[in-house]
């Protein structure tokens, strides 16, 4: 039976490591065609190598998300490559969480353009030829942390919280061309996320917090799977979980 994963053209972005990396593997494994975007080539390079000795068919573009054009490019040559793209999963992003008054203003900055901009920017390069082909699908990853807030989270919650306003206004649009939108929102995961905490603090509780309650990365793997793998006629526009034993 077809699962309505295979044969799918499906670009990941931030797929060198933790959910974005998981999910190339899983969604391979059920026959997708992936391509895998970041900024760390050697990474995806050697995910893609893998992938293709197991039989699978992936692409490799070197991609920032902060730059419109680099993540226009990812679309088109996965177009120019595959004749199509089913699924755009903007899943970039990075979590350097703080107080306020510490005022790091420059990782405000980066939590912005890669969490906010580079969804939209991968909104604006899919688009398009979503439009035209009248079929697609768009997952983006929010967070627990996008339904709520806690001291030191502010900016963060705020890009997770824009992810899912975002989602829900191209729901809304995207009627007219048979289009779905999936907003993924999970808690705490195994990843590589916390690295990106310069706060030592903030940096200690959270890899503490997750040293005891993270789930493993192909819990989203599988999130976004059961998604895609609906019938087309069902749009699962969003799916908020968390470890069973975390509390908020
Ligand atoms: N892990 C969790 O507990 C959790 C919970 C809720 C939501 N999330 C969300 O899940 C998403 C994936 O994070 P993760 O947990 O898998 O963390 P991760 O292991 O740190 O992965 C982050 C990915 O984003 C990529 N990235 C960062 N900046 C980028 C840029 N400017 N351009 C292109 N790619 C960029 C990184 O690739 P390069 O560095 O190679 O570019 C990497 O592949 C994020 O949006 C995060 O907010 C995670």
């Amino acid at each position: 039976m077809n699962n309505n994963i295979e044969g799918k053209v499906i670009v990941i972005t931030g797929a060198s490591s933790g959910l974005g990396e998981a999910t190339a593997r899983h969604l391979s494994e059920q026959g997708a065609i992936v391509a895998l975007a970041a900024r760390r080539t050697e990474r995806i390079q050697s995910l893609a190598d893998e992938i293709t000795k197991n039989g699978g068919k992936a692409l490799v573009v070197t991609t920032d998300v902060t730059e419109r054009d680099q993540v226009k490019e990812l679309v088109d040559k996965t177009v120019e490559g595959f004749g199509r793209i089913d699924v755009m999963i903007n899943n970039a992003g990075l979590m350097p969480q703080s107080l306020l008054e510490r005022l790091k203003v420059d990782e405000w900055d980066q939590m912005i353009d890669v969490n906010i901009k580079g969804v939209l920017y991968g909104i604006a390069a899919a688009l398009p030829y979503m439009k035209e082909q009248k079929s697609g699908h768009f997952i983006n990853v929010s967070s627990v942390a996008g339904h709520t807030v806690h001291p030191g989270g502010a900016v963060y919650s705020a890009t997770k919280r824009a992810v899912r306003t975002l989602s829900e206004g191209l729901r809304q649009e995207v009627k007219p061309y048979n289009l779905r939108t999936t907003i993924i929102s999970p808690g705490a995961v195994d990843t590589e996320l916390p690295d990106s905490i310069s706060d030592k603090e903030v940096s200690e509780n959270i890899h503490n917090f997750y040293e005891e309650h993270a789930l493993p990365a192909d819990s989203f793997a599988r999130a976004v799977a059961y998604a895609i793998s609906q019938p087309e006629d069902m749009d699962v526009n969003e799916i908020l979980y968390r470890p069973t034993s975390q509390k908020l």
